[in-house]
């Protein structure tokens, strides 16, 4: 046999991404593809890219740009490096991008990676014609059935937690946003499907899943019994398979949260009481203009029902400040939403214009100095909450899934319920286990905790 080629595939962006990078190295595995953890001896590098913010997209240039001069390096050698630009930039600009960067051979959209292969070894036998190939169309054929679900091998290397897409695509058209653009209408996964692929992982070792989608709580596949089923169905399905000790699932719109998924937060103690539920602003003219279709105090309502069904949950978010329009009062009311809600952690973006979307093209566009400075004061209120939030497990004992080795002899990682990292003095054989771990300690970027007296007694998972 001949020596297997390496691949290289980078990841930028969101889960999604992280995901179909995984995917995209399985549809490549049975046409003699090992993968490789850097671009140096790579025949075949592809970037999987994000276009939400202009600094997102314009990063893809610059790496590019890094992997040319090793491209050119290798020619000199002998031997050929095939560059593939895949995702949401790929999807958005197209042959675009073969024109700005001619040492780009490949441009796949996020439906077409199940015809790489394909691709790769056109490009390969067209290398001397300089073949370039663009294929960003949306097939008609199911998407999820385009590529095979993971394999056994790559499971066995995904460690105790792992992601599994379950929705793809938003209708939601947020006018400030790219995704509908660049991952096209909303598609739910059949229940048996997304049912399968998580037995499968739970046998190659997973404990924890998250589910994942650009608008993963507007899910509606089909059960066993041809009907549609909500996302909270399918939670109970899923929390049924063994093994699995913690759901996850992101990322939620407020609009979304249906009554089912309300009542599996209060009926299912596998799904974890942390949600992260973007709500961009805290004002109700900014919402209208972002065509979010919820006010403040509807997005309250929803994390107040929250509450109810789960008294223990915690809430993350997203926001952006300096929308077109934005005055500042406007803005404080967002600051002071923060105040409200008492998010555990949350990301803040100045907005970015994106070409195409309504936004870009509104009335009232913010400086760049303006939008600093309030994604600064935006950022102290949401870190202020958040070391107060870490504050508060101080001398508590939560239930800890212990994921993998630390950096110090004896450690293990593992994470709470909250998705803070504990450093905690374990055995490795308890990787895998989920623990009462006692918290002592706040670090910069992790909690340090021990072993709770009872650690030896198996413990009602997140009860
Ligand atoms: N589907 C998710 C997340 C989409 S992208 C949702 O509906 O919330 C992740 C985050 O990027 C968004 O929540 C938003 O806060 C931010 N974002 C999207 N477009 C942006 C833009 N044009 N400028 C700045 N931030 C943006
Ligand atoms: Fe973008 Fe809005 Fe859809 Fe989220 S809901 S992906 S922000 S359009
Ligand atoms: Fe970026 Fe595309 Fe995800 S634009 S955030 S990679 S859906």
């Amino acid at each position: 046999m001949s020596e297997p080629r390496k691949l290289f595939v980078k990841s930028f962006g969101c889960q999604m991404n992280v995901y179909d990078s995984r995917r995209m190295a399985d549809v490549m595995a049975p046409s003699g593809f090992a993968e490789t953890d850097g671009p140096e001896g790579a025949d075949v590098i592809i970037l999987n890219t994000c276009h939400i913010r202009e600094k997102a997209a314009e990063k893809i240039y610059s790496e590019i740009g890094r992997l040319r001069v090793l491209k050119q390096e290798a020619a000199a050698a002998g031997r050929n490096v095939t560059i593939a630009v895949a995702g949401c930039v790929a999807q958005a600009e197209g042959e675009e991008i073969v024109r700005r960067a001619p040492a780009v051979d490949i441009v796949v959209g996020s439906q077409n990676y199940h015809r790489l292969p394909e691709m790769v070894a056109r490009v390969k036998d067209g290398a001397k014609n300089g073949t370039k190939i663009v294929d960003t169309n949306f097939p008609v054929e199911d998407r999820f059935d385009a590529l095979p679900t993971p394999k056994r091998e790559t499971i066995r290397s995904r460690g105790i937690a792992a992601f599994v897409t379950v929705q793809e695509g938003c209708d939601k058209f947020c006018t400030f946003c790219v995704v509908p653009y660049t991952r096209g209408a909303e598609v739910s996964r059949p229940v048996e499907k997304i049912a399968e692929e998580v037995t499968r992982l739970a046998e190659g070792g997973v404990r924890e899943i998250t589910l994942i989608g650009q608008n993963v709580n507007a899910y509606h596949g089909t059960g066993r019994d041809g009907r549609e089923w909500p996302f909270g169905k399918l939670m109970h399905r899923l929390a049924d398979i063994p093994g699995i000790a913690r759901i996850r699932y992101t990322t939620s719109h407020p609009n979304d949260m249906e009554a089912s998924l309300i009542e599996a937060h209060r009926d299912l103690p596998a799904l974890m009481p942390y949600v992260h539920l973007p709500v961009q602003s805290g004002n109700d003219r900014v919402l209208d203009a972002m065509n979010r279709r919820h006010t403040r105090a509807d997005y309250l309502v929803v994390i107040e029902r929250l509450r109810a069904a789960r008294p223990d949950i915690v809430f993350s978010s997203d926001f952006i400040v300096g929308f077109p329009g934005e005055t500042e009062a406007e803005f404080r009311d967002t600051l002071s939403l923060v105040e409200e809600v008492g998010f555990a952690s949350a990301y803040s973006f100045m907005y970015s214009p994106r070409p195409g979307t309504p936004a870009a093209e509104m009335d009232g566009q913010i400086a760049e100095g303006e939008k600093s400075e309030r994604l600064q004061r935006l950022q102290a209120v949401i870190n202020r909450h958040q070391k107060a939030f870490n504050a508060a497990t101080l001398g508590r004992t939560l239930d800890v899934l212990l994921e993998r080795p630390g950096r110090h002899a004896g450690q293990i990682v593992g994470k709470t319920p909250y998705m803070q990292a504990v450093q905690v003095m374990a055995p490795a054989a308890m990787i895998g286990e989920v623990v009462p771990v006692t918290i002592t300690g706040l670090g910069t970027f992790s909690l340090f905790g021990t072993l709770a007296q009872n650690a030896a007694v198996p413990e009602p998972l997140d009860a």
